[in-house]
Formats: structure tokens, C-alpha cells, sequence
């Protein structure tokens, strides 16, 4: 008897990340590199924040966009570090970035269309448009010689009449890629001259180790009502991955369809969460700084140990907190992760599951303890030496 399940979702399997992960999470030994976060609980005032406001009664459903309070505080972070005065219709915050990632691709994405990925990417971006019944069209950045860059040329080239959207994260997880602000303008360009969607997935944008306040963002350059979708969160410049909250920047006139998706989506994101939400807006630069700093000693660090080993070549990232290290003569990047996994305890995730041309490549995170990092990357390069 056949299937009522969709195949496309009876087919769905965990990315790379999981597959290595669920294999050793509790074993203590292990120094987990493999996912995006910290090694830090979320600060005091933030958690104390979200405390009050539960124990002050905020225990109750909340309009699907978000509260007034949060959303008038991220008008007012946007124009502090983007010096913009955005329309309220065009903010939303439906629950965590993951949350608007979905509901980006619910508003553009038919079954049958093509979607173009800026690769190596994050692979709940493809797990999305997959969702959707629609297709993922790999477009991978130029890898070298110094930093990773966006080849127009390759973008254009991978142009059909069936795609729809182009979807790129800066500053990247995996690669630490920042899009300069040309290579933004030039994509926005031609997303205008051939009637795509953009979908800049912003989340790391205040992760830059240039000492710029924030990442070059689609914000200052496209205008208000165009097919544009900024998605952004909590989760990586303030410790919160576990809070499950983050926002959108829609076209104006979105507003409403979006507050109607995030409604079947989440309902809405917690009341109380969302005053967590404002305490870092609002009294967060101290701890992003410190925060920043580290991850600046930890990039250093990564780069000049793992970096310097004749195995691998490794662009220096400028943002985010990932290094993607290519290590040559090697095929199977899961084979490799499982067996660092396995001889020197360390958690990474394979290079495959970011797209298409990244089976010599490991991803990790640098941003747990620099003491922590230091002897994860000793006993990386040991298992290296060992490598046929
Ligand atoms: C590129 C990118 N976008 C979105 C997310 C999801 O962020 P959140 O935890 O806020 O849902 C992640 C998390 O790793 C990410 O790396």
C-alpha cells in the first residue's frame, strides 16, 4: 500500500552535524565542537529579566509579531547600529531565526522552485526549501588564496526560469565569510534584474572581528518593499541559543501574512522570553564585547595551530565563530570526524553536510574556553600527524 506520508518528508534524515553528534553527547570526554554555541550560560541580566517578567505574570499568549515593548526596543537597536528608522510593519519576531527561516521560505518558496544557496551554508537552509518541495541549487564562494569571496559569474550562471530566491548568510557559518558591502550590492542587483527574493540570514551580523559594529547588512541597502527578508536572533552575539527567539525584517506589506504564519507556526514566542529579549538589546554591548574578545583569541589561536599544520589550509575567518579547515587528501569528511571523534575526543562536524564540494573539510566552533580550545586543537593536529 502506498505511503500517505510525503516522500520528500519521509526521506528527511539528520544533517552531519546530528549524525556525529547523537553518537557521543553525553560522554563527558568529549570537547564538542560540532554545534553553534558557546560554552557560556546566558548572563545574569538577561536571565534575570525573563525571571521577573514571568514571576510579574507575563505567562500569557502574545501577538504573533511580538510585543510592542520588544518590537519598539529593536527599532531603537536599529538605529543605533545601523542608523536606520525602520517601518514597525516590517519587524516581526515569530520565535527563534530557525522559526523565520521557515517562514521566509513558506512566503517565497513553491513546490518545483529552484533556490539558489551561497555555499558552503548551514544545512537547515536546504532542509527548509526541501520542505517546501522545492530545490536547492548550490552556489559555492571561491575558496582563496586569502579569504573566501562571491563569484557573481557562478551566481548568474546557475539562473533558471524556475528560480525563485537566492539565499545567503554573512557573516557565514561555516566559512567566517563577511559579504563586503559591493558583493551585496552587486547580488542585490541581480536579484532585481532577474524578479528574485533575497533571503540574507543576518544571525551572526554583530560576530565581526574587524571592530565594526555590525556585519555590511541588506538593511541599509535594499528598499522597504522589496521581496527582501533580513532574518536575525538572539541566539549568537548574547549567549541564547536556548531561548528560541530572534526577528525578521519583511517587506511592509507582509505584515499581516507573516503574523498569520507565525501564529501556526509558534503562536507566538514566549512572553517572558521576550523581555529576556530586550534586556540584551538594551543592556548587552558589555558582554558581546567580552564576548567578541574571546572568540578573536580563539580565531587566533585556531589559526595559528590547526592552521599551521601541513595538512590543512585555512582561511582566516572574519566573522561568526567557525573555522572550516580544508585538510588535504581527504575524501570522506564524516570518516574523518568520527575518527577524531574517536581517538582524540573531539567533536567536529564533516565538511559534507554544508554542500556540495566540502568532503576535505571539517567545521568547528572556537567559541568555548580559549584553555578548552587550546588543548582540543593539540589533540586535532595529534590524530592529523597520524593521517596516511
Ligand atoms: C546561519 C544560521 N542561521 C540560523 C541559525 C538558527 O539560529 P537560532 O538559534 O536563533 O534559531 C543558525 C544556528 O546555528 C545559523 O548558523
Amino acid at each position: 500500500m502506498p505511503s500517505v506520508i510525503r516522500p520528500d518528508i519521509e526521506s528527511l534524515g539528520f544533517s552531519g552535524i546530528n549524525k556525529i553528534a547523537t553518537t557521543a553527547l553525553e560522554d563527558p570526554e568529549v570537547i564538542p565542537l560540532w554545534f553553534g554555541e558557546s560554552d557560556i550560560v546566558t548572563p545574569d541580566f538577561i536571565r534575570q529579566a525573563a525571571s521577573a517578567a514571568m514571576d510579574g505574570g507575563k505567562t500569557f499568549y502574545s501577538y504573533a509579531r511580538g510585543q510592542l515593548p520588544l518590537r519598539e526596543a529593536l527599532l531603537a537597536y536599529h538605529r543605533r547600529v545601523y542608523g536606520l528608522s525602520l517601518d514597525p510593519d516590517r519587524i516581526s519576531v515569530p520565535g527563534a531565526t530557525m522559526t523565520s527561516v521557515m517562514i521566509t521560505c513558506q512566503c517565497l518558496v513553491r513546490p518545483g522552485d529552484e533556490v539558489i544557496l551561497v555555499s558552503p551554508y548551514w544545512p537547515n537552509i536546504r532542509t527548509c526549501v526541501q520542505i517546501m518541495g522545492g530545490h536547492p541549487v548550490d552556489v559555492r564562494l571561491e575558496e582563496g588564496p586569502e579569504r573566501w569571496s562571491l563569484d557573481l559569474d557562478r551566481v548568474v550562471r546557475a539562473i533558471t526560469p524556475r528560480t525563485r530566491a537566492i539565499y545567503v548568510n554573512t557573516p557565514s557559518n561555516p566559512t567566517g565569510w563577511i559579504m563586503s558591502e559591493e558583493e551585496g550590492r552587486a547580488l542585490l542587483d541581480l536579484c532585481r534584474k532577474h524578479g528574485l527574493g533575497l533571503i540574507s540570514d543576518e544571525v551572526y551580523h554583530r560576530n565581526v572581528f574587524s571592530g565594526a559594529v555590525a556585519a555590511p547588512s541588506f538593511l541599509t541597502l535594499a528598499e522597504p518593499d522589496e521581496p527582501v527578508f533580513i532574518l536575525n536572533g538572539f541566539s549568537k552575539a548574547w549567549a541564547m541559543t536556548g531561548w528560541r527567539i530572534g526577528w525578521m525584517v519583511a517587506p511592509r506589506h507582509l505584515a499581516e501574512p507573516i503574523a498569520v504564519l507565525a501564529e501556526v507556526n509558534t503562536t507566538s514566542a514566549p512572553a517572558f522570553v521576550q523581555y529576556g529579549a530586550i534586556a540584551a538589546l538594551e543592556q548587552g554591548e558589555p558582554f558581546l564585547q567580552s564576548f567578541i574578545d574571546r572568540c578573536r583569541i580563539n580565531r587566533d589561536l585556531v589559526f595559528q595551530t590547526l592552521g599551521a599544520h601541513p595538512r590543512v589550509e585555512l582561511l582566516r575567518p572574519e566573522g561568526a565563530f567557525y573555522a572550516f579547515p580544508r585538510i588535504e587528501g581527504v575524501t570522506d569528511s564524516l570518516a574523518l570526524a568520527t575518527r577524531i571523534l574517536a581517538e582524540a575526543k573531539v567533536g567536529l562536524a564533516p565538511g559534507y553536510t554544508f554542500g556540495e564540494g566540502n568532503q576535505a573539510h571539517l567545521r568547528l566552533c572556537f567559541a568555548i574556553r580559549t584553555e578548552r580550545m587550546a588543548m582540543a586543537m593539540e589533540r586535532l593536529c595529534a590524530v592529523l600527524d597520524q593521517l596516511d
